[in-house]
C-alpha cells in the first residue's frame, strides 16, 4: 500500500507514524504537514525528526496551509505540548521540508499515479481541500482517503460536538465531503474507545530501544493532562487507530452514510452530520444533506487488536 499522509504532529500523530513505519507492506510516498495542533512548519519540522527516528529518511515532507480556510488559525499546544512532541520534540533534522506545498505535492504525486496512493489525514483537512480545488479530479485520481475526524455518534472533544480536527477547518472538511473520494471517517465514536492506559505507557517506558524511549518522553504531556481532566493516565490513539484501519480495513466495521459538516451552528459549528434517522435509511426521506454526495463509510466498531 503506497501512502501519502497529511498530519500535523501532534502526539498522536507521531504514533501513527512510527505504526507506519513499522508495517512492512506500506511504502510511506510523502508526507504533508498541516496546521493544527502546532502551525504547520512546526509540524513539517516534527514530521521530519519522526521518519528520522524511524530511519524513513527519503521520505519528502512539505509544509501544508499554514491557516484554515476562513477561520482565523487556532492550535492546541495545550494538549500536545509547546513544541507538539510534549516538549521533548529535540533537535530539529538535518533535512529541511521540500520547496513545494502539501497540496502541490499530493496533486503532483496523484498525476503521476493514477490511481494507486491511499492518502491519511490525520489533521484538518486544508491540504486535501486545497488540492482538490487544485485538481478537482482527484477524488479518482487517488485510491481512497481515510480520514481521522469528526464525531458522528458521539459528543465532540474540541467543543461538545466537534472534533479537533474538523473544527479547525469546517470550510475544508466541506470541501472534501461533497468531492466525491472513497472516504473512510474515522471519527471519535471509535478512536475514544481505542486507549494506551498507564500500565501500556509502563511497558513502553520499560522497552530498551531509542523509539520506545523517545515515544515514552513525547507522550507524557498529553497523558499528564488526561490524567487532571479524567482522573486517569491515559494516551488516546485517535490517529493511529485510522492508520491501523486504512492498513487493515477488516479490523472494523462501518456504515455507508451521507455526510455533511455543519458550517454556521454557533454551538456545533464543525460538527459532522450524519442522518441518523431509521425513517431516513428505510423510506429515503427528503434530508437535508443532499442524498446526491456519495456516502462515506463511517467506521461503528472496531474489533479488539493491536490498539484495544
Ligand atoms: C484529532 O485532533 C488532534 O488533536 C489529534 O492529533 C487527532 O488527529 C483528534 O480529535
Ligand atoms: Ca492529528
Amino acid at each position: 500500500m503506497r501512502i501519502v499522509l497529511d498530519t500535523d504532529p501532534g502526539v498522536d500523530d507521531a504514533f501513527a507514524i512510527f505504526y507506519l513505519a513499522a508495517q512492512p507492506d506500506v511504502e510511506l510516498v510523502a508526507v504533508g504537514s498541516v496546521h493544527g495542533n502546532v502551525p504547520a512548519p512546526v509540524a513539517a519540522d516534527n514530521a521530519l525528526r519522526l521518519l528520522d527516528l524511524v530511519g524513513l529518511t527519503e521520505v519528502p515532507v512539505a509544509v501544508g496551509a499554514r491557516e484554515p480556510l476562513v477561520q482565523p488559525l487556532h492550535t492546541a499546544e495545550f494538549v500536545h505540548g509547546p513544541d507538539g512532541l510534549g516538549g521533548h520534540a529535540g533537535p530539529l533534522s538535518s533535512r529541511r521540508p521540500v520547496a513545494e506545498s502539501a497540496a502541490e505535492q499530493l496533486v503532483r504525486l496523484a498525476r503521476a499515479h493514477p490511481a494507486e496512493l491511499t492518502v491519511v489525514a490525520l489533521g484538518p483537512l486544508t491540504n486535501i481541500a486545497l488540492a482538490t480545488m487544485l485538481e478537482p479530479t482527484l477524488p479518482r485520481l487517488v485510491k481512497s482517503l481515510t480520514v481521522m475526524g469528526g464525531a458522528v455518534t458521539v459528543p465532540g472533544n474540541i467543543t461538545p460536538y466537534a472534533d479537533a480536527n474538523t473544527w479547525h477547518d469546517p470550510e475544508a472538511t466541506d470541501i472534501v465531503l461533497r468531492a466525491g473520494f472513497d472516504l473512510t471517517l474515522v471519527g471519535l465514536d471509535v478512536t475514544e474507545t481505542a486507549r494506551a492506559d498507564f500500565a501500556w505507557l509502563n511497558r513502553l517506558a520499560a522497552l530498551d530501544s531509542d523509539r520506545a524511549r523517545y515515544a515514552h518522553a513525547i507522550v507524557a504531556h498529553y497523558a499528564d493532562l488526561y490524567a487532571t481532566l479524567l482522573g486517569e493516565k491515559v494516551f488516546t490513539l485517535h490517529d493511529p487507530l485510522a492508520a491501523a484501519l486504512t492498513v487493515d480495513p477488516a479490523l472494523a466495521t462501518h456504515r455507508e452514510l451521507v455526510l455533511a459538516v455543519e458550517l454556521t451552528g454557533t454551538h456545533t459549528r464543525g460538527q459532522i452530520v450524519a442522518d441518523l434517522r431509521v425513517l431516513a435509511r428505510e423510506t429515503n426521506i427528503e434530508s437535508s444533506i443532499g442524498q446526491a454526495r456519495r456516502a462515506a463509510k463511517v467506521v461503528e466498531s472496531v474489533q479488539s487488536g493491536p490498539f484495544l
